[in-house]
């Protein structure tokens, strides 16, 4: 039996709309994370999941006209949805909880009534400020420049019956859990939650754990009308998912208390004081982590589906590739702290370190080994002095990797396999192989060795390598002629592992490089895109509320008028000159700014409807005598405008009214 053992877990995401790559950049890391500890040997459980309750889902079901449970089931499991994207970008999990899953509510229902049964859990009624997108409820002090502090966004007055959790009873106990343990990482998070949530004036509030103004939610068994506030419904997710106070699972005891939880930094306060202080009040034992990461930014700007800036993990996955975008996100951002993605910075990445870096030294090495041996590299010779710098370097990678991988520091772990790689690129210049295979008779066997052990260093990184782009990575040990033994952990530290004898097949060009100025072009015409889409399909002004009264309205004259000519306004883009038959005998020239949608020669023997009564103006230094009639509206938020034609038996003159 195995019992090194892994538990990680990844937050549960609220499934109110399509999730981006900050949603992406935190499962990810779990994923690599977890991939990391099984090729270390460990039985890892690695879960993940949706937070399907609240007011938030609730209104949003509304909106679109359907259940809570059809429209968080259309996020979740249909074509596209959240299932779907954590299959595409090859996300590992282990176990998937849904919080409507009847065992879930079931144990939530049991863990709300044992709170109360010890008296953790009382009655009361709740007078304060409410966010509602955040489902906070927030004391006026807690309130930043009178907003939520969570979200920047409006709160507004609230009141409700409500049962309360005695978190201030825990408040000496989770303040030693923050200050005196290595229970809260990175430790530049700890004071911030003592000193504003602990600390601060009038200490720890008890926390409302009920709510009464709307019904999607965990019932409260014994009080009809309330329903468990979300967060104490999703923090227990971690351990109904292993079987607690259920019967669906039953891995409670082999992987509890959890090693990891992996968090946004803006719900690091639900994780660090509440989850604990629940913990506390139900006897249960504490996980021994809780790491906060930093936000994904895009272009310096929060992401927001409101600023139409939301990046689209599907889009991205598409045009290159799961494996890049998965490294690309834990290599370029430091997981402690804020990143800042662009566009830029991330076909820059995949151009220097991946195109360059990696696929270069492998699609180098396997060519060579293909020009030269046919891919069947010879018995290679002792090493030469010239190899120790590149041999010593490979095989303390593994240590170096490990020991920030340990400290969830994926950027310098994935930095310590990339000075290997440039190392071993700049192993291929110093022995010049091209050079040696000019004499192969004398320089053969030096050659075999140069390039046995530029596959050996492809091999430890390639290891290394798996937890973040486990295809690709796949691809290259076939490449590489690496057998099952030659991929695993122990072999990571270990230098001539790959057989004396090797097979080495150049293949496909695993990480083409891509034309920066073309693709961002592309990507900003995508977007634009985007962005029209996200606008209304049609919108028509709202009718006038003024009356006019009818005497007033028939003194205006409209007509038919047929167009004898038609010309383009030098000078202007916008203008059209008209020469109209009003049925008077005398031509009438109106000017009208319709360019942008009618070329001259498509109107010329039209009839159009004129208010020929307008006193006439100057545009452009030409007279306008009147206006040609059209309807508008907006599509996609550009106006749209048809001119009014009408049946051409009507003579020119005829009057509308
Ligand atoms: O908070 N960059 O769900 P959620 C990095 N249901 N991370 C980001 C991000 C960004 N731009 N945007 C969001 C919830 N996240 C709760 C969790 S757990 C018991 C309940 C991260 O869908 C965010 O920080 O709003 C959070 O960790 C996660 O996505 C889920 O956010």
């Amino acid at each position: 039996m195995n019992d090194k053992k892994f538990y990680i877990t990844t937050p549960i995401y609220y499934p109110s709309g399509r999730l981006h790559i900050g949603h992406a950049y935190c499962t990810v890391a779990t994923d690599a994370m977890a991939r990391y500890k099984r090729l270390c040997g460990y039985d890892v459980m690695f879960l993940t999941g949706t937070d399907e309750h609240g007011q938030k889902i609730e209104g949003k079901a509304k909106e679109a006209g359907v259940t809570p449970q059809q429209f968080v089931d259309d996020i979740v499991a249909a074509p596209g949805g959240v299932l779907d994207l954590w299959k595409l970008m090859n996300v590992s999990y282990n176990r998937f909880i849904r919080t409507t899953d009847g065992y879930h509510v079931e144990a939530i229902q049991k863990i709300f009534r044992a709170m109360y049964d010890k008296g953790d859990i009382y009655k009361g009624s709740y007078k304060g400020k409410y966010c509602t997108p955040c489902e906070s409820f927030w004391t006026d002090s807690q309130l930043v420049d009178g907003k939520c502090p969570d979200c920047g966004r409006d709160v507004h007055d609230a009141e409700e019956e409500a049962y309360f959790f005695r978190a201030s009873k825990y408040a000496d106990r989770v303040r030693d859990l923050l200050l005196n343990t290595d229970f809260l990482e990175p430790r530049s998070r700890v004071n911030e939650m003592v000193n504003n949530f602990i600390d601060c004036e009038g200490g720890l509030q008890d926390l409302c754990v009920s709510r009464t103004s709307f019904t999607w939610g965990v019932p409260v068994d014994f009080d009809p009308g309330h329903v468990v506030y979300v967060w104490l419904d999703a923090l227990f997710n971690y351990m109904t998912a292993l079987g607690y106070q259920n019967d669906k699972y039953n891995d409670l005891e082999k992987f509890w208390p959890a090693d990891v939880h992996f968090v946004g930094k803006e719900i690091v306060r639900f994780h660090a004081i509440y989850w604990p202080a629940f913990l506390m009040s139900m006897d249960l034992p504490l996980p021994k982590k809780v790491y906060g990461h930093g936000w994904l930014n895009f272009n310096g700007d929060k992401m927001s589906k409101s600023k139409g800036n939301v990046v689209d993990p599907h889009l991205l996955s598409e045009r290159y590739g799961v494996d890049a975008l998965r490294f690309f996100l834990l290599r370029t951002f430091p997981f402690g702290s804020d990143g800042n993605f662009t566009n830029e910075l991330l076909i820059q990445t995949i151009n220097v370190d991946l195109a360059n870096d990696l696929g270069n030294l492998v699609s180098r090495t396997t060519a060579m080994a293909e020009k030269y041996f046919g891919g069947a590299l010879p018995e290679a010779k002792e090493s030469a002095e010239l190899d120790q710098a590149l041999i010593a370097l490979a095989s303390g990678l593994r240590e170096r990797y490990e020991g920030q991988m340990e400290k969830f520091q994926f950027q310098n772990a994935l930095e310590e396999v990339f000075k290997v790689i440039q190392r071993a690129n700049k192993y291929i210049d110093e022995n010049a192989p091209w050079a040696l295979a000019k004499d192969m008779e004398a320089n053969g066997g030096r050659l075999a060795q140069v390039l046995y052990n530029l596959l050996e260093a492809v091999r430890v990184c390639t290891v290394l390598l798996t937890p973040f782009m486990p295809a690709s990575c796949g691809k290259i040990f076939a490449q590489i002629g690496a057998g099952p033994d030659a991929q695993t952990w122990d072999s990571a530290a270990r230098w001539g592992v790959l057989p004396a004898k090797l097979s080495v097949a150049k293949g496909e060009n695993l990480f083409p490089r891509i034309d920066m100025a073309k693709e961002l072009a592309e990507l900003d015409a995508i977007a634009e895109e985007a962005k029209k889409a996200a606008l209304p399909a049609l919108e028509i002004e709202p009718l006038t509320e003024e009356q006019v009264d009818f005497d007033t309205f028939c003194k205006s004259d409209f007509r038919a008028v047929k167009v004898k000519d038609c010309q383009n306004v030098k000078k202007s883009d916008k203008l059209l000159k008209f020469t109209l038959d009003d049925g008077t005998g005398t031509d009438r020239q109106i000017l009208s700014g319709i360019a942008k949608w009618y070329k001259p020669e498509e109107l010329i023997g039209k009839t159009l409807v004129a208010i020929v009564n307008l006193p006439p103006r100057k545009m452009m230094g030409q007279e306008s005598q009147g206006m040609l009639i059209s309807a508008v509206h907006t599509e996609k938020g550009e106006e749209v405008l048809h001119l009014l034609m009408v049946d051409d038996a009507i003579p020119a003159g005829a009057k509308l009214c």
